[in-house]
């Protein structure tokens, strides 16, 4: 199974409209048969970037657990698959939501929709893995932003992570994320017994995009 390396467009303004698109692109271009890349987008451009980077898979960054109807301003489920949804995040550490809002949703998701629910720590990752996501990625948030991986500052959380998850379900994937940069923080994610990584502004900030997708597709040769 590929490992992953899903980027969060979040909303930078380097990666959103019209810059959400060129990302996508270089996310196609780095592509290889190695790597399993995602990238994560704003709702508004779902079908914009489905539409420019056909070949890449594009998830949602949150969706609500509604109905189609009165829900005036919520992510409804259909609506986002429609528009090029291939998989979603939930419960971002700057999206949280209750644990049933993730029980819901995956109650309404096509069963093969890959979800991937993020958790603060081993024990949120503990009690999401009990629902059964696609994917849980662990992110400690005074990480998130910052410029030192997970994968040096914390190590241990993203084994810890994988154990607790694996002794509960070992069909859930666990990914690391926060404050990962660049190859060698994908390699020693997948050393730790991860499946991949989410990141964001390692890709988002850069001066030269392509030579840091590059770098971080290399990680996993
Ligand atoms: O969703 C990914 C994210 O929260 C990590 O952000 O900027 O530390 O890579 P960043």
């Amino acid at each position: 199974m590929q490992p992953l390396i899903v980027v969060n467009f979040k909303t930078y303004s380097s990666a959103m409209g019209e810059k959400a698109v060129e990302l996508a692109q270089a996310m196609e271009r780095a592509s290889n048969e190695h790597v399993r890349m995602v990238a994560v987008v704003s709702a508004f451009d779902l079908f914009a970037v489905k539409q420019a980077a056909p070949t890449l898979e594009v998830w949602s960054q949150h969706l609500d657990p509604v109905g189609q109807g009165s829900f005036t301003g919520w992510l409804q489920p259909e609506n986002a698959i429609e528009r090029g949804a291939g998989g979603t995040v939930i419960n971002h550490a700057e999206h949280k939501v209750e644990i049933s809002h993730v029980e819901k949703l995956m109650h309404q998701l096509p069963k093969e929709f890959p979800i991937c629910a993020c958790a603060a720590d081993v024990a949120e990752a503990h009690q999401l893995a009990e629902l059964g996501p696609t994917f849980i990625a662990v992110e400690p948030p005074e990480l998130i932003g910052g410029d030192i991986s997970v994968t040096t500052a914390d190590p241990a959380i993203v084994s810890d992570t994988v154990d607790a998850v694996r002794t509960i379900n070992p069909d859930v994937r666990v990914l690391c994320g926060a404050g990962v940069k660049d190859g060698n923080d994908v390699r020693t994610a997948v050393e730790l017994g991860a499946h991949g990584v989410l990141l964001a502004s390692g890709v988002t900030k850069a001066d030269d995009i392509d030579s840091v997708l590059t770098n971080l597709v290399a990680g996993l040769e």
